[in-house]
């Protein structure tokens, strides 16, 4: 019997996809750390240590780098991350996405739903251009690519795709904050802990 009245999450079975908070870069580095060596090669074009994995987490500047997260029953599972190459007005930002989903959970959608996240992250700060570049053999990126209609250069040799976006509209906008609630209220990410005050602080 359907119960009018059941409170249950209705999308328990969903990931939930969300902006992740600076408190949890930890989660981040960790999940980068368990792609497999071909994944880390196609994310980052060429092949790195755990050593770099961990700095490039460590050196991120929280108001340039900006981390979506796809958790799957609690757990950080994909990211995709859009990174502010300038800050030019009117509408001349430029930003750069990359994407990463564990060896186990590719093929199922996480990456084109990040990929969507992003875009309305994006447009809704009005970023015009959008980037990604990628080795030549990423079909499955390429894919997703050409799904929200980025193009290559004329140049055979670029690797970069492009796509010039639309601003904000109220859709993205609300969307934004109606996807980013639900997510929150799903899956919130614990409270960052402040350093406690020191005896003889102001
Ligand atoms: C590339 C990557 C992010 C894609 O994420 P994903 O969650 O696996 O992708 P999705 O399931 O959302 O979509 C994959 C699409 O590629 C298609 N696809 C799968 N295998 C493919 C192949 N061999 N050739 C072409 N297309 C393929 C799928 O059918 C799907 O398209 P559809 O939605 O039209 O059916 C993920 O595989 C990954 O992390 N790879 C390693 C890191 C990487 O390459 N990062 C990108 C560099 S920035």
């Amino acid at each position: 019997m359907v119960d009018a009245f059941d409170t249950k999450d209705p999308w328990a079975n969903e990931p939930v996809i969300r902006q992740l908070w600076w408190s949890e870069r930890k989660q981040w580095c960790a999940h980068l750390l368990r792609l497999s060596p071909e994944d880390r090669r196609h994310r980052f074009a060429g092949e790195v240590t755990d050593a770099f994995i961990r700095s490039y987490c460590e050196a991120a500047d929280p108001f340039v780098v900006i981390v979506f997260g796809a958790f799957v029953d609690g757990e950080l599972r994909a990211v995709g991350e859009f990174a502010l190459l300038e800050r030019a007005c009117p509408r001349r930002c430029r930003a750069e996405l990359a994407f990463s989903v564990e060896a186990g959970w590719q093929g199922q959608g996480l990456g084109t739903a990040l990929f969507r996240s992003l875009v309305m992250h994006a447009r809704n700060r009005s970023v015009a251009h959008i980037y990604l570049v990628t080795e030549p053999d990423n079909s499955r990126m390429h894919r997703i690519a050409s799904k929200f209609g980025m193009t290559t250069s004329p140049s055979d040799e670029d690797p970069t795709r492009r796509v010039e976006l639309h601003g904000p509209s109220y859709c993205t906008v609300i969307g934004e904050m109606m996807t980013e609630g639900v997510a929150l209220l799903r899956h919130a990410p614990e409270l960052p802990q402040l350093p406690k005050e020191t005896a003889g602080d102001a």
